[in-house]
């Protein structure tokens, strides 16, 4: 009997490239770990809670502009159109867009790619129910996948490719701009690109969405301690770090750190290396760049887009906004 690839052990190539990463980056100053290793089996878990936590409204506020714009922003593109979402999450949203062809009598062909197995699975799930829409899903990285599904595209039909939740925030932003040019270079004349990002708001809303009081975004952030210790043997003792989360106004960011509570020692031999932290001393793991809706438009222009439209919800402070290949 075979286990579902969300419980299988990682493959031994996975677990080379995440110990090489970890050995390189908790040499820097400061201390970091790639915030995509957040996402394993639990990691992915975690963060699907954390979409449902009352203080993330993220989630809930994209869901909202979708199912109340949706006919707005599918009437943009005639007939056959291929939908792609770059890290599908659980499929929910592009379900909505979906939902709205089937209205109108419209077979979609879907794309979904992520490096998660777990969120293919609930996509894949999500999305098969649809008698309307065939499904192909991508375990790749949001590049390679793009040049998947581009290459598969039937005939002259428009691509409409998903970059929703805020992913971007996750890049720094000479990352973002490269890969929203890349996501431009491999579009042509007449697709387009929806692109969700989370809004500026006041730092004590910013703080409880990443530092909830249920103790999820902590759980989340540790996971990558238990991730080491299990995938690479290391032996971190998990009291010994405090999930701590900062908004840098500066840089327009909250960051996630993993702070050290004591003088201590590490060790993780599958990265051939020992670790010292001071107390006090963080690992810096992940950045959640905060825009204005300007800044939004202004980021798309620079990487070759037009602004079609932009929906803002003001509850949230959230941002969808509709970019034109053209
Ligand atoms: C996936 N990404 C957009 C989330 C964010 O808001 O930056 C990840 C996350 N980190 C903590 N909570 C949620």
């Amino acid at each position: 009997m075979s286990l579902p690839t969300s419980l299988a052990a990682p493959a031994a190539e996975s677990v080379r490239d995440f110990a090489t990463d970890v050995r390189r980056d908790l040499a820097l100053v400061p201390k970091q770990i790639q915030s995509k290793y957040l996402y394993d089996g639990l990691g992915s878990t975690l963060f699907e809670a954390i979409c449902r936590l009352p203080w993330y409204r993220i989630t809930r506020a994209e869901a909202r502009l979708l199912s109340t714009f949706a006919p707005q922003i599918v009437s943009a593109f005639s007939e056959p159109l291929t939908l792609v979402e770059l890290g599908c999450g659980s499929g929910e949203k592009l379900a909505m867009l979906a939902e709205v062809l089937r209205a109108r009598r419209r077979h979609v062909a879907v794309h979904l790619i992520d490096i998660s197995p777990v969120a293919l699975e609930l996509s894949e799930r999500t999305l098969g129910r649809l008698q309307h829409v065939s499904v192909v899903g991508h375990r790749a990285t949001y590049e390679e996948g793009l040049r998947h599904a581009a290459a598969q595209r039937v005939g002259d039909s428009a691509m409409l490719v998903l970059f929703l939740g805020s992913n971007l925030g996750n890049f720094d932003p000479p990352a973002a701009h490269d890969f929203l040019s890349r996501i431009r270079g491999s579009l042509r004349a007449g697709d387009a690109l929806l692109l969700g990002a989370d809004l500026v708001k006041p730092e004590s809303d910013l703080l409880l969405a990443y530092d909830d009081p249920l103790g999820v975004t902590a759980a989340f952030n540790k996971n990558l301690l238990v991730r080491m210790n299990s995938e690479l043997l290391a032996d971190f003792d998990l009291e010994l770090f405090d999930h701590r989360a900062v908004w840098n106004a500066r840089e327009s960011r909250v960051e996630m750190h993993l702070v050290s509570r004591a003088d201590q020692v590490v060790s993780i031999p599958r990265a051939e290396t020992s670790v010292r932290f001071a107390p006090g001393e963080p690992i810096w793991t992940e950045s959640s760049y905060k825009y204005t809706p300007e800044d939004v438009i202004q980021r798309g222009r620079l990487a070759g887009f037009l602004s079609l439209d932009q929906w803002v919800d003001s509850r949230a402070r959230f941002a969808l906004t509709l970019f034109s290949a053209d």
